[in-house]
């Protein structure tokens, strides 16, 4: 059905900019040719076929889930879990982020067929975008960077974009859905699309007892699937054991357990840390409120912006709301001597006794090492799992 949607842009294309004449004379023959009755017809059901999923399904729900003890214990110093976001009355099951896999990656979910969530959320890339803005479903580019979507389930205030606009996941979910950039849908047109096809109905049902399409339902699976994307083997990872116990120098490469100090304290070591763990903190290296980290001179609004989890950033740059770090060394000579000064800066990134703004002066190794410590912090198996993986591509089922 790409068909269609490649005549639409061709269609806008032919309006918008002035062709020339013998373009004009090659162009409308070609899309007379296009059988454009048949392709009307089959509309809704021919955007992007049906998808494939196993049986029995994929499990999700917690549950099923072999977590390891320093994920789901609140007692364990450091557990992300004191901050798990997810509300009572929308735990994750099995059916429901299924569906929502099912509604991630569907492009019916943008009114010309043109993108999904996944196309700006890429599972490859941590669920972000190698491009600094990410394109929507006409093509213009998004207003800020397409955000990670690793561990965001553990974001401790449970709000949701750069500048935590969105109270819930929940909420933050239709946001895209209906902006005009982005996707360009209306909620009803939405449910009326979905309830159309054959397979969402049952999936409905299988998710929340009856075939009803809501937009409700549509935010709570959608929220469910974002929430099941926790990573767990990456290479930082293995340096715990079930209960919690770290091994890191067991386990990390001598450079990497530098950067590690470097970025945070551990315990039974000389503190050489420079702080990065005050803001990104637990093992999911993630804040829990809005934070100015210096990077302009002039902020609107106090230029605050959610701390993300670090899980996966070596496979997801570029870097910040804006995407204006091409790379992870980029970022830390930004922290290194870049912090600019300002009203709202983060008083972590001040020295405390005399209040000026911090400078690290590391050593071209130092900065190595924590490059390299954030590299431990991929997980490949997270960024190949078929659970999180397009449902509409065949070969990967
Ligand atoms: C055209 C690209 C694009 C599409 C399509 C898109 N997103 Fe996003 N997403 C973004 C951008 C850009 C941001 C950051 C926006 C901001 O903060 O203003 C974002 C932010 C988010 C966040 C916030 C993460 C956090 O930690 O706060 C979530 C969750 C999310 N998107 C989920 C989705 C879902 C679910 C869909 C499909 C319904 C979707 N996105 C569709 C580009 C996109
Ligand atoms: C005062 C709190 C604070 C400290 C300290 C801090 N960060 Fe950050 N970090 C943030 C905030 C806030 C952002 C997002 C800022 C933005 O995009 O506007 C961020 C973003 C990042 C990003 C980009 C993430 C992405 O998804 O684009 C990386 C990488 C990063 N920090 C690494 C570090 C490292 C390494 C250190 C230590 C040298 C550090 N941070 C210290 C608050 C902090």
């Amino acid at each position: 059905m790409n068909a269609v949607v490649f005549s639409f842009r061709l269609l806008g294309t032919y309006n918008l900019v002035r062709v020339s004449a013998l373009t004009r004379r090659l162009l409308i023959p070609c899309l007379a040719m296009v059988p454009w009755p048949f392709l009307v017809l089959r509309s809704q059901d021919a955007f992007q076929g049906e998808p494939h999923l196993p049986s029995p399904l994929f499990h999700y729900a917690d549950a099923e889930q072999s977590f390891p003890q320093w994920i789901q214990n609140v007692t364990v110093p450091n557990s992300p879990a004191r901050a798990d976001n997810t509300p009572s009355d929308n735990p994750i099951t099995d059916a429901g982020a299924t569906l929502g896999r099912v509604l991630f990656y569907d492009r019916r979910l943008s009114r010309n067929g043109a993108v999904s969530c996944g196309s700006c959320h890429q599972q490859s890339h941590g669920f972000s975008d190698t491009k600094r803005f990410s394109s929507g479903l006409y093509g213009d580019p998004t207003r800020r960077h397409a955000m990670g979507l690793t561990d965001a389930r553990y974001y401790g205030d449970g709000r949701f974009f750069w500048d935590e606009r969105a109270r819930s996941l929940e909420q933050q979910t239709l946001e895209p859905l209906q902006d005009p950039t982005e996707m360009d849908m209306t909620l009803p047109e939405l449910v009326d699309r979905l309830s159309r096809t054959s397979f969402y109905p049952p999936l409905f049902k299988a998710a929340f007892g009856t075939p009803e399409v809501s937009a409700d339902r549509i935010s709570r699976a959608l929220s469910q699937f974002v929430r099941a994307l926790v990573s767990l083997t990456s290479k930082f990872d293995s340096c715990l054991d079930s209960s919690g116990s770290a091994h890191f120098e067991k386990t990390l490469s001598t450079q990497e357990f530098m950067g590690l100090r470097l970025f945070t304290n551990v315990p039974g070591y000389t503190r050489i840390s420079v702080g990065c763990g005050r803001c990104h903190t637990t093992f999911a290296q993630i804040g829990n409120e809005r934070r100015n980290n210096g990077l302009d001179e002039l902020t609107l609004n106090g230029g605050k912006f959610k701390t993300p989890s670090l899980r996966n950033v070596a496979v997801r740059g570029p870097y910040m709301h804006d995407g204006r770090f091409a790379t992870l060394m980029d970022v830390v000579n930004f922290y290194d001597h870049g912090v600019c000064d300002n009203p709202s800066l983060d008083p972590m990134l001040r020295d405390p006794v005399t209040g000026q703004v911090r400078r690290l002066n590391l050593t071209q190794e130092q900065k190595e090492a924590l490059v390299a410590f954030l590299n431990t912090l991929t997980d490949p198996k997270f960024l190949t799992d078929p659970r999180f993986s397009d449902p509409f591509v065949t070969e990967r089922n």
